[in-house]
């Protein structure tokens, strides 16, 4: 077995990330008290160098600071280190400045809690369908068979997309982002992410001349100081809803399940109500962390943990570190769904937080009651399958027994 250490760790390499957990948590420790704010390098290979974040305060610090890091040259490894990202400037995610607040206000109107209430009743009942199938049949993949329908379906609510769509929708976003099975395609998922894009651009036509209640009907029909956006900031922001809400739920949800099994005295917790749903959530959160990583460049010179970070540099801020910080959580490397308190930052933090969080954690929440309900005991039935990514992390099959509580 192969130890990952912080010299010989290379974090641009997906295969790293295949590691068992526990070797992973170990790794960052290592980087933690070893190197807090590295310079990673990949000897020979012509990969740009750049730092690594690993403690909650350092990683907090960047998150919370969008003048001297910015996003409008990526904000993830991969387009970093390619040296941008097509949508800076009119895609959420990778603009920064007077604009990121205007998009931003906009699409947080369209995502108030009060606006989310039919999407989420919707949540609810389309888990509780899906949990008590798979319960019924007794086994199953639970990812394939339940995860996978849901962040999917409630995305598609949440912004008008028509039923009829939705399959090829999930073909293309899993194509675009997750390269969920080794050796899968690079130029597939360019074509992939140019038909999400052409997709959008034909339902936007149709809801600006019949707008409904949705949030591509929102983006379609407001005005930013008396202009409407533009055909590719609407483009580019349905296709960073689609992309930014659909991997991470169904990753936590897999991962959350998995977790469960792993931890039977955890279930027993939830199952008898000793921890509420709601807290269990965040513990799910902090321990998956389905985003490993964000990133950003820096814009001036700035020194943090007593090393200089340059103008141009690229810095990444790892959450699944963060998130393990022994400065801030008590035994981090124990499943407690009662933490308490629990700041983890699988959401970031400060100018670019989540703002489906509301939405993410409600789907979590359903996937925790509906398992609490329907659920008596629930065993690993074959081998989980990883996905292969260094940006997120999880399973793309789950194989489960589930027995009913009767
Ligand atoms: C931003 C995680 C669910 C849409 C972010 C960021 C994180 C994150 C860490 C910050 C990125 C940065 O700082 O560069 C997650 C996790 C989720 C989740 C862990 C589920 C468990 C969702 C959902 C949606 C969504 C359900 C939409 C329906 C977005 C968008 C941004 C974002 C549009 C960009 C915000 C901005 O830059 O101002 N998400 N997310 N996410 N997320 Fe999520």
């Amino acid at each position: 077995m192969t130890t990952l250490t912080v010299e010989c760790a290379d974090l641009t390499d997906p295969h790293t990330f295949l590691a068992p957990d526990a070797e992973l948590v170990e790794m960052w420790r290592g980087f933690r008290s070893a190197s807090p704010v590295h310079w990673h390098e990949v000897e020979g290979r012509a990969v740009p160098g750049f730092w690594v974040l690993s403690r909650h305060r350092d990683v907090m610090e960047v998150y919370r600071d969008n003048k001297r890091f910015t996003s409008e040259s990526g904000n993830v490894l991969a387009t970093l280190l390619e040296g941008g990202d097509s949508a800076a400037g009119r895609m959420l995610a990778v603009t920064d400045g007077q604009r990121h607040s205007e998009l931003r206000n906009l699409m947080l109107k369209a995502f108030a809690p009060r606006m989310l209430e039919p999407v989420v009743a919707g949540v609810r009942e389309r888990t509780d369908r899906l949990v008590r199938s798979a319960v019924e049949a007794g086994d199953c993949d639970f990812a394939r068979d339940v995860a996978e329908h849901i962040p999917m379906a409630t995305i598609a609510d949440l912004l008008g997309v028509p039923a009829g769509d939705r399959d090829e929708l999930l073909d293309l976003t899993k194509k675009a982002l997750s390269a969920e099975d080794e050796g899968s395609c690079a130029d597939e998922a360019i074509v992939a992410r140019n038909e999400l894009l052409f997709y959008f651009a034909e339902l936007a036509a149709v809801r600006r001349k019949d707008p409904r209640d949705d949030v591509l009907s929102v983006l379609t029909t407001s005005t930013i100081n008396g202009e409407p956006l533009t055909e590719q900031e609407i483009i580019f922001n349905c296709y960073s809803i689609i992309i930014g809400g659909d991997e991470t739920s169904r990753l936590s949800m897999i991962s959350g399940m998995r977790a469960l099994m792993e931890h039977p005295e955890q279930w027993r917790r939830l199952k008898s109500g000793e921890v509420t749903v709601e807290k269990a959530v965040e513990e799910v959160l902090r321990w998956v962390s389905p985003a490993m990583h964000f990133g950003r460049r820096v814009r001036e010179d700035v020194e943090i943990g007593g090393r200089l970070l340059r103008a141009g540099d690229v810095v990444t801020l790892w959450n699944s570190s963060a998130n393990y910080d022994e400065d801030l959580f008590a035994d981090p490397s124990s499943f407690d769904l009662g933490r308490t308190p629990n700041r983890h930052v699988a959401f970031g933090y400060g100018p670019h937080f989540c703002p489906g969080a509301y939405l993410g954690r409600a789907e979590i929440a359903a996937m925790l009651s509906a398992l609490r309900t329907h659920v008596a005991e629930a065993v690993p039935n074959g081998p989980a399958r990883p996905i292969h990514s260094n940006f997120l992390h999880g399973y793309s099959s789950l194989p489960v027994s589930l027995s009913s509580a009767g």
